[in-house]
């Protein structure tokens, strides 16, 4: 079933959007109360989620000038592989409920545009059906407590094709996302009149992903937080999946290496010592996270623990980084605090919502222009000289003093 007078729509939607910031009030307007509020809440008081953000301000450039920067280019290589740009889109579970089809949106328009985006082990659509799509998405798995289960699940994302494995490790017990209460979202989603009310007053979502999901595909489930399919998103025991992770430790991520043999990720890592220790059970690279200030509230900003992690492990492995990334000047203070590549989350999804594959490619083109014209005003050519050369390491250095 298609909607093509909610397709034009969508694309018409688009005209308006300048930056990142501009599809969030788009999305909210299109989306039910609960569900924004899923998307854009933090944990307890949001004081992480508002930081990640916040500190990227307090730090400032020390351009260079007349440098021939017309031959400058934003692509880079990561984990052996030739990206258009440094920076992919963070995985993001149920995005399938937000937008339709919401990970094939975002991982084939990724692919497009040259960029890697992580599949969210709490989707809605199989994992399988992404790989085959856009066979250069990763894919991010929340481990499961039990061992023949991690081993099982290792095995599936493997036989679909995957060559990089990211294991979010910040989520030791369930957060406290009372926001989302506040809002009316839970899990599993329960029906209630307020949610009737919010799909009635939201005819575009409802008919055009909710309904439309249900009419194509059946009520949605968790198909990837295990080797076999989890619960319908509606079901009372669906958190089943989620619970019993309190116990895990590095042990597990040993075991995880032997397993794997692709590329592994560690995504949540906000200390330098669990920094080295990630390098020393043999990961292929870190992502330093708070989780987008969704786990615990008064983490840490990403990009603030930065420099610290990156002067713990050298060039052992590669540190990516995400949270708070809006602008392409953040892309850049990031990589010259020593991020190698960075993650952006919540704008891509909203992207997704408002205009699916178009918004999602415009998102895209967006932060890849902003941040090739401020590599041009900054005078760097390259994305290795942001972090390399004398000029961006006197910039890199005075950073690195500031506090942020
Ligand atoms: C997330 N995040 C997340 N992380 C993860 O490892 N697995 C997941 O399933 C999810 N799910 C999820 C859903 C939604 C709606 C959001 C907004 C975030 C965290 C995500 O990968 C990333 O760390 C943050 O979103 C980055 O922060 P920004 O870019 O959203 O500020």
């Amino acid at each position: 079933m298609t909607v093509p007078i909610f397709a034009t729509r969508s694309v018409r939607r688009l005209n308006s959007v300048l930056s990142l910031d501009d599809f969030e009030a788009l999305a909210k307007r299109h989306l039910p109360k609960p569900l924004f509020g899923y998307i854009a809440g933090g944990s307890e008081t949001n004081a992480s989620r508002r930081m990640n953000e916040e500190a990227y301000k307090s730090i400032c450039f020390q351009p260079r000038v007349l440098r021939n920067v017309s031959g400058r280019t934003t692509a880079t290589v990561l984990l052996g592989e030739e990206w258009e740009a440094p920076f992919g889109i963070a995985p993001m579970g149920i995005s399938a409920l937000m937008a339709y089809r919401g990970d094939l949106v975002l991982a084939k328009a990724a692919q497009a545009s040259g960029i890697p985006m992580i599949m969210s082990g709490s989707s809605l659509i199989r994992l399988e059906e992404i790989a085959a799509a856009a066979p250069r998405s990763w894919f991010q798995a929340y481990l499961p407590g039990e061992p023949e289960k991690i081993d099982a699940l290792i095995d599936r994302v493997a036989t679909a094709g995957f060559k990089t494995l990211v294991l979010t490790v910040d989520t030791a017990v369930l957060a406290n996302r009372e926001n989302n209460v506040r809002a009316g979202f839970s899990t599993p989603l329960r029906p209630s009149v307020q949610l009737a009310w919010q799909g009635l007053s939201h005819p575009t979502w409802t008919i055009g992903t909710f309904l439309r999901t249900i009419v194509n595909y059946g009520i949605p489930h968790f198909e990837n937080s295990l080797a076999t399919r989890g619960a319908p998103i509606i079901a009372s025991n669906v958190m089943r999946d989620f619970g019993k992770k309190d116990h895990l430790n590095w042990s597990h991520v040993n075991r995880i290496r032997d397993r794997w043999s692709g590329n592994l990720v560690i995504k949540g890592i906000l200390h330098p010592d669990d920094a080295k220790l990630a390098v020393e059970r043999g990961a292929d690279g870190i992502i330093v996270s708070n989780h987008g200030g969704r786990q615990l509230d008064g983490a840490i900003a990403p990009i603030v623990a930065l420099p610290d992690i990156v002067n713990a492990v050298g060039d052992a492995l590669p540190v990516m980084l995400d949270g708070g990334i809006r602008r392409g000047t953040d892309i850049v203070k990031a990589l010259a605090l020593g991020a190698k590549f960075v993650f952006v989350g919540r704008p891509f999804l909203y992207a997704a919502v408002v205009s699916g594959d178009a918004g999602v490619t415009k998102a895209a083109a967006i932060l890849h222009d902003e941040l090739q014209r401020d590599m041009g005003l900054l005078g760097v050519s390259s994305i290795n000289e942001m972090v390399d050369e004398q000029p961006i390491k006197r910039l890199f250095q005075w950073l690195g003093n500031r506090h942020v």
